[in-house]
């Protein structure tokens, strides 16, 4: 049965570089934003696509708020571990003392995923975040995962942890940090793909980890890129047959009918891809289509937005 995004606090977008996770995160977030739900979409440490879409400049470590209701953030590892050191030794004296130590940033450099448990520690915080009135300042966390390798020991990170320090108030932190990955109250991780052929494969091993070792509640699987069906059959008989009988002194002509061929051969390509998910994956499935677009900008977003709304009411029809 599909779950329902918009009730879970933290959603991770998850999937192989460059397949759309950024797009499809704002465009979550864009859907959130207009159902009232106040929404924070968190980078981590990369380049900010998020503002972009939005029409606006990066800003780094800090909220801003893109759309209304939904804020952006870039997670960077320096200020996350400066923010985090000052809650917990509640001193600016004593934070310097311990953690603008050399000997200790110098350590601190050297311990493999250290940085990353920061980034990931932020975003936790986030999830617990109180406004004033005790309510919580984020209904909607939106996670936008580093690709795939870089995202799965990401989330195995509290888990890694805990098997070398089960006891003491930093196995507390990260065991909380583990509960809410694995809280499928709060928690989604969602994957995005494209309908090719590394990027299929990738997310085959991606869901594996995700079911076998990590058990993290499983979301959507989004198909990005979808070319459309530009002919019908009847006119794809015509296709093939026009370049049958067209002689090569028909340059421009010719160029045409393969310019079309070729569109539907990778139409073709995509659609045996699509089965293939569809075959080995039983995620509940939202397909993005392709657009022609020279610029990614909230009117490509909100397109996007609009076809998730429908096909996510079309899946939880289906599941009623
Ligand atoms: N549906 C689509 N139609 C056309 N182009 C798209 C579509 N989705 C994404 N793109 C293009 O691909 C680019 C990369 O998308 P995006 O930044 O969301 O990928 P990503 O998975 O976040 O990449 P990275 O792993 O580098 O963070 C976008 O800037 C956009 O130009
Ligand atoms: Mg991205």
């Amino acid at each position: 049965m599909a779950p329902n995004l918009f009730e879970k606090r933290f959603v991770i977008v998850a999937g192989k570089g460059g397949v759309g996770k950024s797009v499809v995160c704002a465009a979550l977030g864009l859907v959130a934003a207009r159902r009232g739900l106040r929404t924070c979409i968190a980078e981590l440490n990369t380049r900010e696509k998020a503002p972009l879409f939005f029409g606006k400049p990066p800003s780094g470590y800090a909220y801003q708020e893109i759309y209304p209701n939904l804020f952006s953030i870039n997670i960077l590892p320096d200020p996350a571990l400066r923010e985090y050191g000052l809650m917990k030794l509640r001193f600016e004296r004593v934070y310097k003392l311990v953690f603008e130590n050399e000997a200790m940033k110098r350590l601190l450099k050297v311990i493999p995923g250290m940085n990353e448990l920061f980034l990931l520690g932020k975003a936790f915080n986030m999830e617990r975040e109180k406004r004033r009135d005790g309510r919580p300042l984020w209904d909607l966390i939106i996670v936008d995962a580093p690709a795939t390798g870089h995202g799965v020991s990401l989330l195995r990170l509290p888990d890694t942890i805990l098997k070398v320090a089960d006891a003491g108030p930093m196995a507390e932190e990260v065991g909380a940090m583990r509960d809410l990955l694995l809280d499928p109250r709060r928690t989604l991780v969602n994957l995005v793909t494209l309908p090719e052929e590394m990027p299929v494969r990738e997310t085959f091993e991606l869901a594996n980890q995700l079911e076998g070792q990590l058990r993290m509640p499983k979301g959507f699987l989004f198909v990005n890129g979808i070319w459309p069906e530009l002919l019908s059959e009847t006119d794809q008989g015509l296709v093939t047959a026009l370049d049958a009988v067209l002689p090569p002194s028909e340059v421009r002509a010719r160029a045409g009918v393969e310019g079309l061929a070729q569109m539907l051969e990778r139409r073709r390509f995509q659609e045996a891809h699509l089965t293939e998910l569809a075959d080995h994956m039983p995620w509940p499935r939202v397909e993005l289509p392709y657009l022609f677009r020279e610029r990614f900008d909230l009117s490509a977003i909100t397109l996007l937005a609009d076809t998730l709304v429908s096909q996510l009411q079309a899946l939880e029809g289906k599941a009623a």
